[in-house]
């Protein structure tokens, strides 16, 4: 699949078929969650893969019962490595970039299961310290995402974008072109 096109064409996908994720597929995913761009090359990310139905049942219920978690074979969830970061860089390393090391990951798992056929969704509403718990993650571990991935059983529209020239500004904020 073209870039451009993987890019344009990914949606957040909420429902899902049973079946299984093969795992030559899950490879992939997460070969390409490896080759994000990373801090100083850091690699502040961990991922932890969830297929046990009562640790996906608690990751639902810490993401105020976001029930597709649940129904996805697998959930990715990728956490920030603080310490991982903070190592090189400090503090903004430990409030900063490992957020942005593991947001550039997340971003890479989408597009890799969309070009492979898969649906998946950036799930960022949770209680932290419950997710915590569930995955049994330690202190220098932020969870940053909960990925649910399956066969995608929807096929969502496209929800608009604001207008570009809305966005985007030219030498300084504000300015138009
Ligand atoms: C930081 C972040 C948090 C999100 N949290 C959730 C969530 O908790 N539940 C959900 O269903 N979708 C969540 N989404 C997905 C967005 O709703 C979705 O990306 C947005 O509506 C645009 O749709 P699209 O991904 O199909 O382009 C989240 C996305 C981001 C980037």
């Amino acid at each position: 699949m073209d870039l451009f096109e993987a890019i344009r064409g990914r949606r957040s996908v909420r429902a899902f078929k049973p079946d299984p994720i093969p795992d030559p597929a899950l490879e992939r995913i997460l070969e390409a969650a490896q080759w994000a761009p990373s801090a100083g090359n850091c690699q502040a990310r961990d991922f932890v893969i969830v297929t046990d139905p009562d640790v996906k049942a608690r990751l639902a219920e810490a993401a105020l019962g976001q029930g597709f978690i649940e129904e996805a074979p697998v959930d990715i969830v990728v956490c920030a490595n603080r310490e991982r970061s903070a190592s090189r860089y400090g503090d903004r390393g430990r409030n900063l970039y490992c957020l942005m090391d593991a947001a550039a990951a997340v971003e890479n798992i989408l597009l890799a299961a969309h070009a492979l056929g898969l649906g998946a969704c950036w799930v960022g509403a949770y209680r932290d310290g419950e997710v915590m718990e569930a995955l049994g993650l330690p202190p220098w571990l932020r969870p940053i995402a909960i990925i649910p991935i399956g066969f995608p059983a929807e096929s969502p529209r496209p929800p608009p974008r604001i207008r570009l020239e809305k966005l985007v500004h030219f030498n300084r904020y504000g300015s138009e072109r």
